[in-house]
This record gives C-alpha cells, structure tokens and sequence, in this order.
C-alpha cells in the first residue's frame, strides 16, 4: 500500500533517500453527516474522519513526516509535550523508528485511552504537576539542550504532514469546501489545512479555498478572547490549551479565509458529541465535537448560505475517552441472566 508520503511527495519536504517511517496513515473517510446537512436547502456537511488513522488521530499524519525527517537528520530521540494525542501519536511513530520517545503530559488531564497507548508503545511518559503549555515551555527548552527532536506542531514538519488531509478532500469533493470547522488547540492543524488548501490552489487541483472557522471550548478559548487563557479548564481536555504555538500562523488562516473563531461550553460539547454517535453512528472524542457544534451554530444563526458545502474535521476517535463518554451515559440495565428479566425489559422499551 502506498505510504501518506508517497501519496503527496511532492507536495512534502521528504528527500528521496529518507527511510519513511508509516504505520498505513491518512486516506481517511469524508463521510456525509445526515444529522446535520439540509437537504431543502442543499447544506452538505461532511466529516473528515481522522479517528481512522493508525492511532486515533489526525497526529498521525504530521508524525510520519516529523519522525521520518527526524530520523534523516540523526534524531536517535524525539519529545514532545501533549494533551494526549500528540505523545500516543508520537510514541507509535517512535515505536516504528526503533528510536526513544519522551511525552510530557498534564497530570490526570489526559484521557485514559490516549496515556495506555503511549505507555504501550514503549514512551518515556513523564507527568508534570502543570497543564500542557507548562508542558510545551519545558520541552522546548530541552530540545535546545539536548538535541533531542522535538515533534510538536511547532516543528514544520508536523505542518506539513497534515495539510494532506486538506488534499484528500479536494480529492475526494473535486474542490475545496465553501466552509471547513475544526477544533483549535494549539493551532497547529487550522494551520496546516490552510496551507494544503492554499498549495492546492496554486497548484490548480481547486479553484478555491474555503473559510476556516476554528471552534474551541469555553474555559480554553483564546482566540475568541483574543489573549491567552492562563489555567485553561474544558471537558475536552485535548484542546485544554490557553497559549497556543501557532498564534499567528492559525489568525492569518481566519484572516485570509474571512472565517471566524467560536468557543463552546462543555455541556454543548458533550451533547454534540451524543448527537452525532447516535443519529450518524460516529464515534469522535469531545474536543473533535466542538466542530460539530459550531456548524450547527453558524447554520442555525443563518451565516451559511443554501447551496454551502461544508467540512468538519473530526480528529480524534471517542474510544480515545470512554470514561467521559460513559460518565455522560444513563448506566446500563442490571438484570439476573434470565430470558423473563431480559424479555420484561425488551418489552417495557
Ligand atoms: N482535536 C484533538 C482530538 C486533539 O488531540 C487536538 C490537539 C486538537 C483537536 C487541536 O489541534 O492543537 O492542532 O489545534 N491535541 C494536541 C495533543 C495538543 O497534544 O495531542 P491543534
């Protein structure tokens, strides 16, 4: 099967004597949501369903470029601070590489799913009693010291990676979306999109570039704010960041696209996250959800025109957290195992 980089190698920084570390990422579905498109008004809204890729998560895609560029230039280790899905991520790609990862992650803030594949995986995982962008200072001044690669997103690397996931829909829609909505964190992936939308234009595979609205959680919200957020608190403990790497690169996305930023609280995150498991049968983690709930939003306040294509990002998949999944679910029934019990409850449905 052919890799992400060769897919779009040249689209990518990856020289052709580079050992490409690939664990079968990218090519994900775009699957039509018929929970929230308008037919009447012929409002299509798809999702990009980044939870299909080798480890959860839209990470995935920036980590083969960032571990095989890493590796090419002698990295026999990389680190990277993370909400959870960055240091899963980081962690298999190391795994592949036969090379040593350290994850630095907010103690007790990241989601269960995301700390079992990293510690699988082999990962140095060190807890720090501080939240992610403490996380991000101390990796990032480590990295000086050491030599040691560093994968966040502020690496270009990682950018690079996963603008492909703007070519496969363009790809898949034959041009680009009038609208795409995903979740911002630390900015890296409004970022890269904007970039794949933008390279694809020059490159005449579209014939346009779709406004970018960037959808965060309530208590994490700086860009709606227009500052950081000192002690970020949401759910959605992905996108729990208040300083974001990639300020300036994510506001000239907005900018450019004339798309805007929209934060959400908690209780419309989760209950966004239901709406989708139970009327399209997908399954995404909280912070993905925030996308989600933002194209309601916009839909329902009348911003987006009849006759609107439009993308949202789901990135990471919700097996990733099943303990806020199951703590926002009514428990199951308890019954004897018994025919009669179970045929009483059946029928009482
Ligand atoms: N959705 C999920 C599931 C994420 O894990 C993240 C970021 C985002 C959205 C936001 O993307 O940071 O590029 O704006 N997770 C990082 C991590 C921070 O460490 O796993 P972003």
């Amino acid at each position: 099967m052919q890799t992400l980089i060769e897919a779009y190698r040249s689209f990518l920084p990856v020289p052709a004597d580079a050992r490409v570390i690939s664990i079968s990422e990218g090519g994900t579905p775009l699957i039509p949501l018929t929970s929230i498109s308008l037919r009447d008004r012929g409002i299509a809204v798809y999702a990009k369903c980044e939870g299909m890729n080798p480890t959860g998560s839209f990470k995935d895609r920036g980590m083969t470029v960032a571990v095989t560029m890493s590796l090419w230039s002698g990295a026999k280790a990389i680190i990277c601070a993370s909400t959870g899905n960055t240091s899963a991520s980081a962690a298999a790609y190391a795994a592949r590489a036969g090379i040593q990862a350290f994850v630095v992650i907010p103690d007790g803030q990241i989601a269960q799913g995301k700390l079992a594949q990293a510690m699988m995986h082999g990962a140095k995982v060190i807890q720090i009693s501080g939240d992610f962008d403490d996380g991000m200072a101390i990796v990032k001044s480590l990295a000086d010291e050491t030599g040691i690669a560093l994968v966040n997103s502020v690496n270009p690397h990682r950018l690079a990676g996963q603008k492909t996931a703007a070519f496969e829909i363009v790809d898949a829609l034959g041009n680009a979306p009038d609208y795409h909505f995903l979740p911002v964190g630390n900015a890296g992936n409004i970022s890269a999109y904007w970039l794949g939308y933008n390279e694809y234009l020059e490159a005449g595979r579209s014939n346009q570039r779709p406004r970018m609205i960037g959808c965060q959680a309530s208590g994490a919200a700086p860009f709606v704010l227009g500052n950081p957020v000192e002690r970020p608190e949401t759910v959605a403990t992905a996108i729990r960041i208040g300083r974001p790497q990639s300020w300036d690169l994510a506001r000239t996305a907005q900018k450019e696209s004339q798309g805007w930023f929209l934060a959400f609280s908690d209780e419309e995150i989760l209950s966004a996250q239901r709406d989708v498991a139970e009327r399209d049968g997908i399954f995404c983690e909280p912070a993905s959800a925030v996308c989600l709930a933002g194209v309601r939003e916009s839909i329902d306040t009348g911003v987006i025109p009849d006759d609107s294509v439009i993308v949202c990002t789901l990135t990471g998949h919700g097996l990733k957290d099943p303990a806020t999944a199951i703590a926002q679910s009514p428990a199951p029934t308890r019954v004897r195992a018994d025919v009669a019990e179970v045929r009483a409850i059946i029928s009482a449905d």
